[in-house]
C-alpha cells in the first residue's frame, strides 16, 4: 500500500480500509458454513461506514444492529430488511416501533421487561413481532473483561430459566412470534471451547423448546471471532463452524452469526504523521497528529496495535507514541523500539478497521478524520474529514447575539 501517496492525497490522520481483504474474510467464513443454511449478519458497530456496509451487503451479508441509527444505516447501504436484526440491552419505545414498522428479520430481546415492551408496541401497531431471545449461558469466554459478555455478572441476555419463561410467554402472545435464539459470549475470542460449551447449552434449550412446540428457526451464535493483533493464535473459521455444527446435530435451523472484528479489523490502517519528538528526563516521546479521540482502543483497553514508523533511519530506541490530546492516557504504544523520526514521517497503526472510527469522538474539538477505501488497487474517499464548521453546526445558532 502506498501510504505516502494516500497521505499526500487525503491528508492525515486517515483511516484506510482494504475492501478486498474484507471480502476475502467474508467469503472465507461463508464458505465454512456451506453445509448448512446460514446468514452472516455483519456487526456494523465494528465499522459502520455506509460504503463498508455496502461492501458486505453486495456479497449477501445481513447486518446486526444495536441502535435504530444502525438499522437506518443498514437500510441506507442496501441491506434487505429480511437480513437485518436488532439487538441491545436497552432499546427505546421509538426504536422498537420503527424496527417493527420497517419489518426487519427479528428483534433480539435481552430481558423479560423488554419482551413486555415489544409486545405492547406490536399490539399498538397491530402486528406480530418476530423475536429471538439472547441467552446468557454463564460461560467465561477468557477475553478482556470489558468485552466479555456471557457471564451472569455481565448485563447481557437472560439466564436459561428466564429464557424458557419468556419463550412460553411469547408463544402464547398474539403479538409475538418467537423464531430465534441468540448468544454472544464476548469479543476477540481466541479459544474455541467456551463458544462450543455455550452453543451446547443453547442447543439443548432449543431441543427442550421443541418438545413444547416452540420451533426455533434461527440459531444465532453471535460474533466474537478473534484476530491477530500481535502473536495471538486464533480460531480458524472452519474449526469454529465445525464445533458449532457438532452441537446442533438434528436441529433444522438456519445458523446466523454476527462477526464484526474478524471481517474488518485487519483490513484497516490508521495513518498518522509525526509532529515532534521530545525527551522528558530519560523518556522519549514521539508525538503524532492522530490521538485517542481517533483510535481509542489503546487508551481504553490497553489494547496492542502494531505501530510502524515509515522511514529508513537505523537509529532505534524505545519511545512512547502519543497524540496531542491533553490526557496522559492518550497513547498508541508505550516503550516500543522505533527509529529516530523527523517532522512529517508517517506512522501506520495496524488492525484499525474495527472499533476504530466507530469509537472516535470530537474530544478537544478535533474533527473526526477522513476514511478511504482501497478496492481493486484503486483508492476512493468514503467519508470526508470533519471541518470546524461541522463541529459547531448544531451549536452556533444558540450563541447570544
Ligand atoms: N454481536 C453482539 C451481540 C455483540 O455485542 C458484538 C460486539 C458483536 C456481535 C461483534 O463482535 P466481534 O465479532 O466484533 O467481536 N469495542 C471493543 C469491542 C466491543 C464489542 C461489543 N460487542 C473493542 O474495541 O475491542
Amino acid at each position: 500500500m502506498n501510504f505516502q501517496k494516500l497521505a499526500d492525497d487525503y491528508g492525515t490522520p486517515l483511516y484506510i480500509y482494504n475492501f478486498d481483504y474484507m471480502k476475502e474474510r467474508f467469503l472465507e467464513l461463508k464458505d465454512a458454513f456451506r453445509a448448512r443454511k446460514s446468514l452472516i449478519c455483519y456487526a456494523i458497530k465494528a465499522n459502520s461506514n455506509l460504503s463498508v456496509i455496502k461492501n458486505f451487503a453486495d456479497l449477501g451479508s445481513g447486518c446486526d444492529c444495536v441502535s435504530i441509527g444502525e438499522v437506518r444505516r443498514a437500510f441506507k447501504a442496501g441491506v434487505p430488511k429480511y437480513k437485518i436484526i436488532f439487538s441491545g440491552v436497552g432499546k427505546r419505545d421509538d426504536e422498537i416501533k420503527e424496527a417493527l414498522q420497517k419489518d426487519i428479520l427479528l428483534i433480539n430481546l435481552e430481558s423479560e421487561a423488554e419482551l413486555k415492551r415489544v409486545e405492547e408496541v406490536a399490539k399498538e401497531l397491530d402486528l406480530k413481532a418476530r423475536i429471538s431471545i439472547r441467552v446468557n449461558p454463564n460461560i467465561d469466554p477468557k477475553t478482556h473483561p470489558y468485552i466479555s459478555t456471557g457471564l451472569h455478572e455481565n448485563k447481557f441476555g437472560v439466564d436459561i430459566d428466564t429464557a424458557k419463561r419468556m419463550y412460553i410467554l411469547a408463544k402464547n402472545s398474539p403479538n409475538l412470534d418467537p423464531v430465534g435464539i441468540h448468544f454472544h459470549i464476548g469479543s476477540q475470542l481466541t479459544e474455541l471451547n467456551p463458544i462450543k460449551e455455550a452453543s451446547e447449552v443453547v442447543a439443548n434449550l432449543v431441543r427442550e423448546l421443541k418438545v413444547i412446540d416452540i420451533d426455533i428457526k434461527f440459531f444465532d451464535i453471535g460474533g466474537g471471532l478473534g484476530i491477530v493483533y500481535d502473536d495471538e493464535v486464533t480460531i480458524k473459521p472452519y474449526d469454529y463452524v465445525q464445533a458449532i455444527l457438532e452441537t446442533i446435530s438434528g436441529l433444522d435451523v438456519t445458523i446466523m452469526c454476527e462477526p464484526g472484528r474478524f471481517l474488518t479489523a485487519n483490513a484497516g490502517y490508521f495513518l498518522t504523521k509525526v509532529l515532534y519528538e521530545k525527551v522528558n528526563g530519560d523518556k522519549r516521546f514521539v508525538i503524532v497528529d492522530g490521538a485517542m479521540n481517533d483510535l481509542l482502543r489503546p487508551s481504553l483497553y490497553n489494547a496492542y496495535h502494531k505501530v510502524e514508523v515509515l522511514n529508513d533511519n537505523k537509529e532505534f530506541s524505545k519511545a512512547n507514541i502519543v497524540g496531542p490530546v491533553c490526557e496522559s492516557g492518550d497513547f498508541f504504544a508505550k516503550d516500543i523500539e522505533v527509529p529516530k523520526t523527523s517532522h512529517d514521517d508517517l506512522v501506520v497503526i495496524h488492525s484499525a478497521g474495527a472499533y476504530g472510527f466507530t469509537m472516535a469522538s470530537n474530544y478537544n474539538t478535533r474533527g473526526r478524520v477522513a476514511e478511504v477505501a482501497i478496492e481493486d488497487g484503486k483508492d476512493r474517499l468514503i467519508r470526508k474529514r470533519e471541518s470546524f464548521e461541522d463541529l459547531i453546526a448544531l451549536e452556533k445558532e444558540f450563541l447570544e447575539k
